[in-house]
């Protein structure tokens, strides 16, 4: 059993906003008591053949928020993502509310720092954040209390947030048919992630769990929420009898196959900035694109 401070008592009600060209699943989380709330792993538009940023699905929760009357206290990131950007600062620009995310971030900046050759002005301290989370930290949002635990193996900054009975999994796992996120960026480890999806899988059985993720594996319609009860029984990769070893080996030998997400490069960038898109020397924003650095 886990010693986190679950209280499956509390209901909260949840949101989902599913952005298409990114296959993301962004939430608005409200406590049932209260007009607080929380929007977890928002996404900004990027059209990086142009260059060009929106605000069309951050506008979406935005829009939400204001129309139920809503007080936005939190914006989480799971993760540093590698396959969309952030909007929390757009969205903290529009609604207030602290930018939290999971302490190894500050891994994250060093292994990536390096990478996009950033230079003494870029801080390695996690201070783009207002919030960096230690494993069982715990922060109220309204009157219900939220906890975050640290799940590394995906990256080494990884969180899921549980509210009540219901946890965020970030990319821990995906729906029981589409298994687990891939082990092999920088920091990643399958058998550390193995472990942690463990922890996730302590967690009480009819705990809900919301995905990041969704790519409706076999032509599946997107879904987004299942329950630990059905990752144990059904999840392709560590559900049923499957071993650590077997999750290992498979984990290992599947993401030697998989090409980079396609907005990795500018993700990064953007995410390791707690959203911020960095500038050059005059002060414009600017990405770059490091060659044969990935
Ligand atoms: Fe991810």
């Amino acid at each position: 059993m886990t010693s986190y401070p679950v209280n499956m008592d509390i209901t909260p009600e949840v949101e989902a906003f599913f952005d298409e060209p990114t296959n993301t699943i962004s939430y608005v989380v409200k406590d049932p008591t209260s007009d607080s709330c929380a929007i977890i792993d928002s996404v900004m538009d990027l059209d990086y053949a142009a260059g060009r940023i929106t605000h069309v699905s951050a506008d979406r929760m935005i829009d939400f928020v204001i129309h139920h009357g809503l007080k936005l206290e939190w914006i989480i990131e799971t993760h540093v993502h590698a396959d969309h950007l952030s909007a929390a600062p757009y969205i903290q620009q529009e609604l207030g509310g602290k930018i939290g995310v999971g302490e190894g971030i500050m891994v994250i900046q060093e292994t990536f720092g390096k990478i996009f050759n950033e230079g003494t002005e870029f801080q390695r301290d996690g201070s783009q954040f207002d919030a960096l989370f230690k494993d069982g930290d715990t922060y109220s949002i309204g009157n219900m209390q939220a906890f975050a635990m640290f799940t590394p193996g995906h990256t080494p900054a990884c969180m899921v947030h549980v509210m009540g009975n219901v946890a965020f999994a970030g990319d821990t796992l995906f729906m029981p048919d589409g298994g687990s996120a891939r082990a092999d960026f920088p920091g990643g480890d399958a058998g550390v992630l193995y472990d942690s999806i463990m922890s996730v899988l302590s967690l009480p059985d009819e705990m809900r769990l919301f995905m990041c993720h969704d790519y409706g594996p076999n032509g599946r319609t997107i879904a987004w929420e299942t329950s630990v009860a059905e990752q144990k029984a059904s999840n392709i990769h560590v559900g049923g009898d499957k071993t650590k070893e077997d999750f290992v080996k498979f984990r290992t030998e599947r993401d030697a196959q998989l090409a980079m997400p396609k907005l990795i490069i500018p993700s990064l960038q953007v995410n390791m900035r707690a959203g911020e898109v960095p500038t050059d020397e005059d002060g414009n924003p600017m990405l770059k694109v490091p060659v044969n650095g990935l």
